[in-house]
Order: structure tokens, then sequence, then C-alpha cells
């Protein structure tokens, strides 16, 4: 079972996606983190031409492993690693590289819940069942505010809310996989709801396709 939970930047998709992994004993999946941990290394370089960058980071995806997945370093997760993540999350042959790491983890038994941007247009387009985790931009920028506030960093809201508005104009704006709702991805409007809130709307759905599923199985 494959459960594909799309979205844009603090829309909590991450959060729902651990919790529903959780409950229903799958496997999580951060898709963003290959990314962010593609980007680590070249934060702070100097390129002398985007040849340059793009080579670096290609190399710098084939290096990651699943493993780094569970210890990544505090950088990653900061405004910087995530501007350096859509950075080379543009490259083609970076997606490709990082999406075969997700076919290979995904693929063992008993499945799982990846969030990003592409999983179900992309990765896995036969996904089980596919979502589409958003909530408006003042939203997403009060929430990764107390994100940044609760690890003690200064960034003010409206730098926060302007580099959200940055990086979703450059995941969406891109060639290569580009961020979209799959036609057939249900959309769960975050804004106004808790978390507990987002992840018993997912689970309608997902009670709902297990159900379908143990039934067809009997036939
Ligand atoms: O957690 P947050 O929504 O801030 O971002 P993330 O999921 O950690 O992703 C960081 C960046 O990686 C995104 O802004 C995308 O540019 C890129 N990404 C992607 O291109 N495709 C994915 N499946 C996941 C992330």
């Amino acid at each position: 079972m494959i459960i594909a939970i799309d979205g844009p930047e603090a829309s909590g998709k991450g959060t729902v996606a651990k919790l529903i992994a959780k409950k229903y004993n799958l496997r999580h999946l951060d898709s963003g983190l290959l990314y962010r941990l593609t980007g680590v290394p070249l934060i702070g370089q100097k390129f002398n031409n985007n040849a340059e960058f793009e080579a670096q980071a290609i190399k710098a995806a084939g290096q990651i492993n699943a493993a780094q997945l569970d210890s990544p370093p505090e950088i990653a997760r900061t405004m910087q690693g995530g501007v350096m993540a859509s950075k080379v999350a543009v490259i083609p042959q970076v997606r490709d590289i990082l999406t075969a790491i997700q076919k290979n983890i995904a693929k063992q038994k008993p499945g799982a819940v990846i969030d990003g941007r592409d999983i179900g247009t992309v990765v896995f387009p036969n996904a089980e069942l596919k979502f589409w985790v958003t909530a408006s931009i003042e939203s997403r920028a009060s929430r990764r505010f107390a994100e940044y506030q609760a690890k003690g960093r200064s960034d003010s809201l409206a730098a926060v809310s302007q580099a959200i508005a940055e990086r979703d104009h450059r995941d969406s704006s891109r060639a290569a996989s580009p961020m979209v709702r799959a036609q057939d991805a249900h959309l769960i409007e975050t804004s106004k709801l808790s978390i507990e809130g987002v992840v018993e709307a997912l689970s309608v759905f997902i009670d709902a396709k297990l159900a379908d599923l143990k039934g067809s199985s009997q036939n």
C-alpha cells in the first residue's frame, strides 16, 4: 500500500504523514529530506557557473544513502536547507537519482506513506491513495515561524513568509516534475484544522480504501 501526500511548504504534510504511517503500521518516507540532504554539502560553497553547481548537486545526490534519513544534520531542516533543497530539485538528474531511492525504499513491505511534491504525479502515479495537503500562505508562514522560534531561530515572520512564497514559485514553475496536484488526489485544506483533524480527514479515505481492498481480496 502506497499513500502519497503532496503539497506546498509547511502545509503540515510531513507531520501528518508520520502520524498516518504510525496509525496504519506503514513506513514513513520524507522525500523532501532526500533533497535537503543533497543540498547540504553545497551550502556556503561558491560556484563559477550553473554547470558547476549542477555537477556538484548530481555528485551529492549520488552519495546519498537511505541510512542518512535517520540522523540528518541540523542544517538540513533550516530555511537555508529548504532553499538549497529546492535549488537542487530543479535538476532532472538529481530527481532521477532521488526518485530511484524512493522507489527502492517504498517497495519494501508493508508499504509506505511518502510526503513530497511529485509523489502522486511522478514517483508513484499508481499509489493506492493520493492526497494534496495545503493551507493558506498565512497559516503556513505562521506555522513555520513558530517552528523556527521553537528552535531558537530569529527569522522574522515576514522573512519566513517571503521565503515560502519564493520556494512555492520555484517548486511549481520548474520544468522537471513541478509541484502540482495530481488529478486523482484528495484535496485537504488544513488552514482551519488541527493536526488531529487532518489525520482524521485522511483516515476517512484510508479506512474506506482498506475496506475496499479487503472486500475485493475476499471475492
Ligand atoms: O517540509 P517542507 O514542505 O518545507 O519541504 P520539504 O518537503 O522538506 O522539501 C524541500 C524541498 O525539496 C521542496 O521545496 C522541493 O523543492 C524539494 N522536493 C521536491 O522537489 N520533490 C519532493 N518529492 C520533495 C521535496
